[in-house]
Formats: structure tokens, sequence, C-alpha cells
């Protein structure tokens, strides 16, 4: 079963696998690199990071339209069944995996803050580890670089989707570490070029990852798509 990764600018992903639409971190209202308006996305499930604005700003209109499942940390689930009526929540916490249609979804931390735009505590910030058949695939998010990369890295991972922005993430030279920790086969950067202050040279990065890792890197234009 083939796996698509669509970049929607930012932290946003779509991913595709079999009959299965799954957003992550979708923010396309007022994100000035979106190719896309949260109108045209469909999902059955999205994962929500955790509680920024540039994270969750368009998650009630997409799952309130779509009936999609969110799965987030459960303070975030539960702001978002409470205060937006959203009807299908999954609220988890770090460390924990939930199985799914598409596969088995497990929260991972993640060295940032969280809180929602109304000023809610957020709970933890995450990251997201998707296995997907034979396919181990990890999502960063909005994080510090941490040695315990490393256990997430285990036994294999085929894709990481790393921040390169800097400034409220890792920047390009540490995402080099987190790359060694986590040694996937493919790495894909986000979380840059969205605003000035996290403007970044792509290709200089993609340079630099073939020089001093073993991964592939990937680099997707906002709107494009990587097929694993
Ligand atoms: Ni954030
Ligand atoms: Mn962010």
């Amino acid at each position: 079963m083939g796996i698509s990764l669509q970049w929607l600018g930012h932290g946003g992903w779509r991913i595709q696998t079999g009959p299965h639409q799954i957003l992550l971190d979708p923010f396309v209202t007022g994100n000035p690199s979106a190719t896309m308006r949260a109108e045209d996305l469909e999902a059955d499930y999205i994962l929500v990071s955790h509680g920024h604005e540039d994270h969750i700003a368009d998650v009630p209109e997409i799952a309130r339209r779509t009936q999609a499942t969110v799965i987030a940390i459960f303070e975030i689930a539960q702001w978002l069944s409470q205060k937006h009526r959203i009807e299908r929540t999954v609220g988890m916490n770090l460390g924990g995996a939930v199985q799914v249609p598409f596969g088995r979804v497990q929260m991972t931390p993640a060295w940032h803050s969280s809180v929602l735009p109304d000023g809610t505590p957020g709970g933890s910030p995450a990251g997201f580890v998707l296995t997907i058949a034979d396919r181990r695939l990890y999502f960063a998010c909005d994080t510090a670089v941490f040695s315990d990369m490393q256990r997430i890295g285990q036994p294999r991972l085929d894709v990481a989707v790393l921040p390169i922005g800097d400034l409220f993430t890792m920047g390009p030279e540490d995402s080099l570490e987190a790359i060694q920790l986590l040694q996937p086969t493919f790495v894909l950067p986000a979380h840059y070029n969205t605003w000035p202050p996290i403007q970044q040279d792509a290709a200089a990065w993609g340079a630099r990852v073939r020089q001093v890792t073993a991964a592939k890197p990937v680099i997707l234009a906002p709107g494009e798509t990587f097929e694993l």
C-alpha cells in the first residue's frame, strides 16, 4: 500500500494511504505559503501536535465539516470537544499509542510549549510516529533536538519530518544532529519559509544532509507530494 505525503506548507501535511486521508497540523488560513484553502481539505483523521495557532487554527472547521476524528493530547481533545463541539476525538498522551484503521499512531515527546488560541493550557506538546503497514514515519513537529530521538529511530524509520526554521524549533544545524540520532531513510524539512523570521535555505540544508548523514533529503514546495 502506497503512502503519499503532501506538504501543506509550514507544519502541515496531508497523508494519503489506501482509502484514508490524514491531516497533520493543517494550517492554511493565514498561512502566506499555503497553496490550498481549508474548505478544499478532506480528512478522516486529523492529528494535532500542540495548541499553537499555526497548527490548530483550521482544525475546528475541517473537523466539523468532514466529521474527521481528531487525535491529540488529552487537553486539546477535551478543548475541541467542549469549546468547539467536535464530536469525534481521541485524547491520548506521550508514549501512548492508538490503533486506527490506517495503522498505529504513537505520541512522542516534543520540547516546545503549548497554549490554545484562547489561552487554555494545551498540555504537553507532542510529535507522532505513524506505523502504516510496514512503514514507520516520524513527525517531530515543533521541537528542539533531543537525544531520545535515538529511541524513536529504533528499530528503523522510513521517513523523518523535521522542522528546520530555527527560532521556534530546531534550526538546520541541529536538525543534522537529529538526523544522526534518528537515522531515517528519507528526511523532509518543514516549519520554515512561512514568514521571514524562519527563512532558511533548504537547498543548502539538503547538501549538508547528504554530506554528514546517510539520509536522503526530500525538499518539497508547499503543495508538492512525496510518494513513499
Ligand atoms: Ni508551536
Ligand atoms: Mn509552530
